[in-house]
Formats: C-alpha cells, sequence, structure tokens
C-alpha cells in the first residue's frame, strides 16, 4: 500500500476508498480522534478509531508527535469542521514521543523565541511550516523567474580571496593549524598562507565572478549562500544569508531597475497563487498580534492586502538627493524624532529608509544616484563626478531589500576609483579583464532572499525564516 501525502488526501473526494498515510500525531482526543500531520500542509487529517477496537497498550502511544502508520477507509467525516474522516483499520507506531518530555505540547502556544532556542523541532508548529514552505516556493520561483528569461545559473565560489564589497566583513578561511602555525617576522601568524600559500575567505557576494558570466553569457544570476562577519544584532542581519544576484550585459541603471521590480513582483504572485493556504494561516497569525496593540497602532491593510498592493502598483522611484530633500522637509525630521542626522552625504539608516516607504509613499521605493563615497568601488561614476548609478530597493517593514547598480565598465576611471579607495587593483586583475576585453555596459543588483521571505510571510525577525539562523553566539545547530 502506497502512502499518500495528506495534503493530496485533503484534496480527494471519501469514497470509502482503502489509502494509508504516515505522519506526526499533533492531538489525539477521546482516546478516538487523531489529528494526523505529515508536513505537506498545515492541514490535518482526522483519523478515527473504533472505540474497542484498538488495544489499550496501542492507545497509550498515541502522544503528541508520535509517528503513526495509518491504513483505513476514507468516509465522510460525521463531526463538523472537517470532509472527511480516515476511518482505521491498521495503525502502527512507527516512533514514540515522550509526552513528559516534548517540549511542544498542543496546549501551551510557544513563543517564537522560546522556538528559536528549539530551532531543530520547530519545524513542527503551524507557523514554521507555512514560513519554510513558502521559503521552497519562494526558491523555486526565483530559478523559474530566471529560466524562463533565459539567464544562466552561475555557481559562484564560496571560498575566496577576493572582497568583492570592499568591507572587510569576511569570515576567514584557513588551514592553518591552532598551533604550529607559519608566522610572520614579527611573529605573528601568518594569514597570507591560509590556504596553500593565499589568504582567503568566505564569500560576502557572487557579483564579481557573476560580472565574468554576463560579459560572456549575456544574462546570469547566482542564488547562494553568502557572509558577513558584521556583530550587528538586528531584526535584520545574519552571518549566513542567501543572496540572488542577476548580472546582465548591456542593461542600464534603468532595464536594472525595471528587471527588479518585475522579479519581487513575480516572485509575491508566484507565492499568492501556490501557497493561498500558508499565507492564509500567517495572515490570520498576523490579525490576532495585531489585535493585542492599541487600535491607533494597527496597521491598515493585512498582510495579503499588502502583498496585493505591491504587485498591483508600481514602485517608486526617486533619487538619493530627492529622498534626502523629503526626509529633510518631514514633519518627522522638523519635530527632531529621528535618531541619526539627516544632511546629503550620510549613509541612509533604517529609520530614514523605514520613513519613506513606511510613512512618506507607502510602497516600496527604489532609489538611485547614491554618493560615491558610501558606496563600493563597482558602481559606474555618475557625469556629475559625485554620485554613482547605485540602486537599492527599499521595502514596507524591511528596509533594504535589493542593493545594485550599474557597473563601472570604463577602466580607466574604474582603475582610478580602486585607487583612490584602496582597493587592491593588482589582486582583481581577473576582473578588471573584462573591461580590458570587450567591456560594455552592464548592471546587476542583490536581492537578500531572506528579506524576501521576511516580507512575503510578515515573520518580523529574520532568525525566524532562515531554517537554522547564524547570528553572533549561535551557531550550535
Ligand atoms: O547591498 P549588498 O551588500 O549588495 C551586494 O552584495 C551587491 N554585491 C549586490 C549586487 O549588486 N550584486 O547586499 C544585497 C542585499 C541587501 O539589499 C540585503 O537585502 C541583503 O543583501 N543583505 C543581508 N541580508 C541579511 N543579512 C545581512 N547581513 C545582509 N547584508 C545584505
Ligand atoms: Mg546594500
Amino acid at each position: 500500500n502506497k502512502r499518500i501525502r495528506i495534503k493530496e488526501v485533503l484534496a480527494m473526494e471519501p469514497e470509502q476508498q482503502e489509502i494509508t498515510v504516515m505522519g506526526w500525531v499533533r492531538s489525539f482526543r477521546n482516546n478516538q480522534f487523531v489529528a494526523l500531520n505529515d508536513g505537506s500542509t498545515n492541514g490535518t487529517l482526522q483519523v478515527v478509531l473504533t472505540l474497542g477496537e484498538f488495544d489499550e497498550a496501542l492507545l497509550k502511544r498515541i502522544t503528541t508527535s508520535a509517528s503513526l502508520k495509518v491504513t483505513g477507509t476514507l468516509v465522510p467525516s460525521l463531526g463538523k469542521g472537517q470532509k472527511m474522516d480516515l476511518k482505521a483499520a491498521t495503525v502502527e507506531v512507527l516512533g514514540d514521543c515522550d509526552p513528559e518530555q516534548y517540549p511542544l505540547q498542543p496546549k501551551n502556544k510557544p513563543s517564537l523565541e522560546y522556538l528559536r532556542e528549539i530551532a531543530h523541532l520547530r519545524f513542527r508548529t503551524n507557523t514554521f511550516g507555512a514560513v519554510f514552505r513558502i521559503r521552497h516556493s519562494l526558491a523555486f520561483a526565483v530559478h523559474k523567474f530566471f529560466n524562463d528569461k533565459g539567464f544562466v545559473y552561475l555557481h559562484t565560489p564560496i571560498i575566496t580571496a577576493s572582497d568583492a564589497e570592499g568591507a572587510g566583513e569576511m569570515f576567514r578561511v584557513t588551514t592553518l593549524p591552532m598551533e604550529g602555525a607559519p608566522t610572520t617576522e614579527d611573529g605573528k601568524i601568518d594569514y597570507s598562507q591560509d590556504f596553500f600559500g593565499r589568504s582567503t575567505n568566505l564569500t560576502v557576494s557572487g557579483q564579481l565572478e557573476g560580472e565574468l558570466g554576463a560579459t560572456a553569457f549575456g544574462e546570469i544570476y547566482t542564488f547562494g549562500p553568502t557572509f558577513r562577519a558584521e556583530n550587528s544584532n538586528t531584526a535584520r542581519h545574519l552571518a549566513e544569508f542567501w543572496m540572488i544576484e542577476p548580472e546582465m550585459a548591456f542593461y542600464d541603471i534603468e532595464d536594472n531597475a525595471n528587471l527588479a521590480e518585475e522579479f519581487i513582483q513575480y516572485l509575491i504572485r508566484y507565492v499568492m497563487q501556490h501557497n493561498a493556504d500558508d499565507l492564509a494561516f500567517l495572515n490570520q497569525r498576523l490579525l490576532d498580534e495585531e489585535k493585542q496593540k492599541p487600535q491607533a497602532e494597527r496597521s491598515e491593510l493585512d498582510l495579503l492586502q499588502k502583498l496585493q498592493f505591491v504587485v498591483e502598483h508600481q514602485f517608486e522611484r526617486i533619487t538619493y538627493t530627492e529622498a534626502i530633500d523629503i526626509l529633510l522637509q518631514s514633519p518627522h525630521y522638523k519635530k527632531k524624532k529621528f535618531q541619526y542626522d539627516v544632511k546629503w552625504g550620510i549613509d541612509m539608516q533604517s529609520e530614514h529608509e523605514r520613513y519613506l516607504v513606511e510613512k512618506h509613499f507607502k510602497k516600496p521605493v527604489i532609489v538611485t544616484n547614491y554618493p560615491k563615497e558610501i558606496k563600493s568601488f563597482y558602481m559606474r561614476l555618475n557625469d556629475d563626478g559625485k554620485t554613482v548609478a547605485a540602486m537599492d530597493i527599499l521595502a514596507p517593514g524591511i528596509g533594504e531589500i535589493v542593493g545594485g547598480s550599474q557597473r563601472e565598465e570604463r577602466l580607466d576611471v574604474l582603475e582610478g576609483r580602486m585607487r583612490a579607495i584602496g582597493v587592491p587593483v593588482e589582486e582583481l586583475w581577473w576582473y578588471l579583464d573584462t573591461r580590458r576585453y570587450g567591456t560594455v555596459p552592464h548592471a546587476g543588483f542583490g536581492l537578500g532572499f531572506e528579506r524576501m521571505v521576511q516580507f512575503v510571510t510578515g515573520m518580523g525577525n529574520i532568525r525566524d525564516v532562515i531554517a537554522f539562523p547564524r547570528t553572533p553566539k549561535n551557531a550550535e545547530f
């Protein structure tokens, strides 16, 4: 007898057919009704054990999260709340679960903070079931979107000698022994020998390698883990996060913005179409949370309405200079409500970004042409000599969700900037070769995958949208 997944069972018509299901017990009532879940959906199949037909010893073993194999017939349910029951003929306990020890009991609703401490078990809750099925769907949709457009999926390296962002936030990778490592003349460990004669680190971005691909295939994307050794403890930062980085030859910054907007809307639409149940569950979860807040602080739109709005409306497009002007003229600024000062040249803080999207425009905003001093070396210098063709996308509730730019394709200008800000020109000879051999205008961006999952699921903390979050002091499992 072949196992059928519960999601499929729940979509069937009960016609006395014999089926087999396997899953974990969510609850067991009156020694008769088992709510069985197998992870294919948050829904449970009601398994009915006819009283007297199963012996005491077996019934005792049906506890929350015990695993069962059940064969029976699918019949219309007599009870309310479900269409069908599985009338059990045989029940086999595959694995017991001691209720004295198992931390997730149906009676007490665990907090997200507590579930983070038992991240190895949290997939078994409805909230995380929904979040991680949506995360899966989003990952699939990423590949579908680019594949349908003819982009090549390029696998860029995890271990690398380069610092793509030039920000020095790298995890070192070393083969050096803890003791007896080679030393330099002044007696310090010689990190230039990390990896058989090279100093190496975990990648912060696949972009530079992505540019090599784009200047051969035309359009590529990467989708992989990236690492930032920043000691930030916020609800938006991880030390290990996944990034999607498309890179396109013959694109200027406007083409780049168009693609990013289309991409984000596509991802949202995909989840709305393919994960309606899980989205509805998360929406309800947020509505319950909102009810705890005072009326004035509750949000006008629910999660589903917000997503619908985003796919139906164009993103706002402004320059950095315009963004600063809006902030300077805002009542918020005049009432001195920003913690950080606002003036042309600042690296906008998340309070500024969130003011723009949440209070001012109330939709995603694409900000372009940032001061060159606060952006990376590879961004194309604008004719004003002061700004670069950078492009950040800010999303309500999130802040920066995309960072990108048109790239500097002029060898002399690029080399000049690298030297001016101390990026090692000689080490990046391979990168500069793209500018030597048939250079072309090109552009790309990086979408933070977890921030995208946060946006779609409405989860407030980034630690709750990645299976095993890596944050300072958090690396056990
Ligand atoms: O703005 P970032 O640093 O841009 C780059 O890495 C470029 N190389 C991208 C490119 O043009 N190909 O990072 C891009 C995005 C951010 O907008 C944010 O969504 C996400 O990656 N991100 C993080 N997400 C979680 N935790 C962190 N510590 C993140 N740092 C960046
Ligand atoms: Mg950025």
